[in-house]
């Protein structure tokens, strides 16, 4: 049976950092639509300038053009077996549109992960964030910091930051998430998927939860 499962919660919660242990426990790929969004535009590709635009602002891009990419991603061959879903939906148009596509691929959403953390420990959590250019890990300089400053521990990658954690940035992508994304909260809720995720915690201990919370679907 494929498992799909929806990783919410604002900007910095942790969404990233704990994709590889679920997809690991679950067997199914990280479908990130950050990550895809970025992927397109180191590559320059018309949807990755267009998806630019929106993301330096800390602002959604819009609909139409994030579910056509889902959609397509969705079809590849490696999600038969269901998908770890970060990042997507954002919106109500957004959820109720993958509920449309999983409903062909007869399909559902089997659990809503919400990862719940606070505006300041936000803030502080991606001023101090590294990320891998190449594979994707996500560090912290201070909470989950690598073997070697600045460098991937998996693959010797220079690290990066991201144009769009600088604090004002930050803040917006916060209110954004607060009006369109947090409502999908109680769409899950209504659809009894939900599972409500203290990402206060330490890396490790989130991360304990979450694979508690997925017993019943391996
Ligand atoms: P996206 O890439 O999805 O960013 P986001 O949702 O804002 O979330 P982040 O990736 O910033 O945070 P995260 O929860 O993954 O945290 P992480 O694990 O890295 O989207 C970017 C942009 O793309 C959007 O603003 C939008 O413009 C566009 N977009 C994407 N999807 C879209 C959609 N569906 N519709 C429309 N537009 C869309 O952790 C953060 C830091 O905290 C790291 O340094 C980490 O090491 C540290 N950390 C993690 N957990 C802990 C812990 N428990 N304790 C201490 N530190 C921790
Ligand atoms: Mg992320």
């Amino acid at each position: 049976m494929a498992h799909f499962i929806v990783l919410l919660g604002p900007p910095g919660a942790g969404k990233g950092t704990q994709a590889k242990a679920i997809c690991e426990a679950l067997q199914i790929p990280h479908v990130s639509s950050g990550d895809i969004f970025r992927e397109h535009l180191s590559k320059q590709t018309e949807l990755g300038k267009l998806a630019d635009g929106y993301i330096k602002c800390g602002q959604l891009v819009p609909d139409d053009v994030t579910i056509r990419m889902i959609g397509d991603r969705l079809k590849q061959p490696d999600c038969s077996r269901g998908a770890l879903l970060d990042g997507f939906p954002r919106t109500i148009p957004q959820a109720e549109a993958l509920d449309d596509l999983l409903a062909k691929m007869d399909a559902k959403i089997e659990r809503a992960l919400s990862l719940e953390v606070p505006a300041e420990v936000l803030i502080e959590r991606l001023s101090g964030r590294w990320s891998c250019p190449t594979c994707g890990r996500v560090y912290h300089e201070k909470y989950n910091p690598p073997r070697q400053a600045g460098i991937c521990d998996d693959d010797g990658t220079p690290l990066i930051q991201r144009p769009d954690d600088r604090p004002e940035t930050v803040r917006q992508r916060i209110e954004v998430y607060r009006s369109q994304t947090e409502p999908l909260i109680e769409y899950y809720c209504q659809k009894g998927v939900l599972v409500n995720i203290d990402g206060t915690q330490s890396i490790e201990a989130v991360k304990q939860d979450i694979l508690t919370s997925l017993a019943g679907v391996r």
